[in-house]
């Protein structure tokens, strides 16, 4: 099985990841929302969803949203906000496409560059481009690499709901690995997270590649100037024109 397919189905990937909440998400998409403007019938698509923190939240706003994810049990947690203008997809991001659907896509919280093959990343890339609408917009909130692998700490300890996670990082190349030794209680588990280092040039040769036009580059969540060594997030705002 895929590390991905894994880890971000197991309940420790959340109790990890607790900081990582509604309240966070909720801010991120109201400053979205103020920054595009978007229509009161925009639709979106939260690709790579998880428990659809972001997506609850538009849809909460008003705007129909779809969420695909990979994980059953991560959807599991949004499903009782489904509704007509709310929904939750099993699927992967690889296949997921529907032609011309969206006015906006969204790829939050570093939720790209997990393949092994860069093929695979620019397919979700052509995907996202087929399902958007001419002039619609894709926002890809991605980590700022420079900025992980300069703040690297090869090992860490943290004890959350008397759970022990210890952390190894390490990266080369192409990725940054994330080991995850977890004990709890007597059973021990280990997992390995691994994203691939993608900078800001390699994503402006995907966006050649694939005819979509960067428009903005921001480096967090208030939209604030993106600089390479110090920003925590790279977020792109991409513009389908053709
Ligand atoms: C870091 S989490 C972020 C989730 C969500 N965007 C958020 O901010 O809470 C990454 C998500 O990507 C999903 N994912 C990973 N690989 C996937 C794939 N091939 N297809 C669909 N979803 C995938 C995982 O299941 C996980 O929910």
């Amino acid at each position: 099985m895929n590390w991905f397919a894994n880890w971000f189905d197991s309940e420790y990937y959340h109790i990890l990841y607790n900081n990582r909440d509604k309240l966070e998400a909720n801010l991120f998409i109201d400053n979205i929302l103020k920054k595009f403007q978007p229509p009161d019938n925009a639709f979106f698509l939260d690709l790579a969803c998880g428990s659809g923190r972001h997506s609850i939240y538009l849809n909460k706003k008003g705007y129909n949203v779809d969420g695909v994810d990979l994980s059953k049990k991560s959807l599991l947690k949004g499903k009782s906000y489904q509704n007509d203008t709310l929904k939750f997809i099993a699927e992967d991001i690889r296949s997921y496409k529907k032609p011309t659907k969206y006015d906006f896509i969204l790829n939050l919280f570093t939720s790209f560059g997990y393949f092994e093959t860069e093929n695979d990343d620019i397919n979700v890339l052509r995907n996202v481009k087929i399902s958007l609408k001419k002039n619609g917009i894709f926002i890809l909130d991605f980590f700022n690499a420079n900025k992980v692998i300069l703040d690297l700490k090869s090992y860490e300890e943290k004890k959350i709901n008397n759970i022990t996670f210890k952390i190894k990082k390490t990266y080369d190349q192409e990725f940054v690995y994330k080991e995850i030794s977890i004990q709890d209680q007597k059973n021990n588990y280990i997992f390995t997270e691994k994203v691939r280092l993608i900078k800001l040039e390699k994503f402006k040769k995907y966006m050649r590649k694939l005819n979509m036009n960067l428009i903005s580059i921001f480096g967090d969540y208030q939209f604030r100037e993106f600089n390479p060594v110090s920003s925590e997030r790279l977020i792109l705002v991409i513009k389908k024109q053709l």
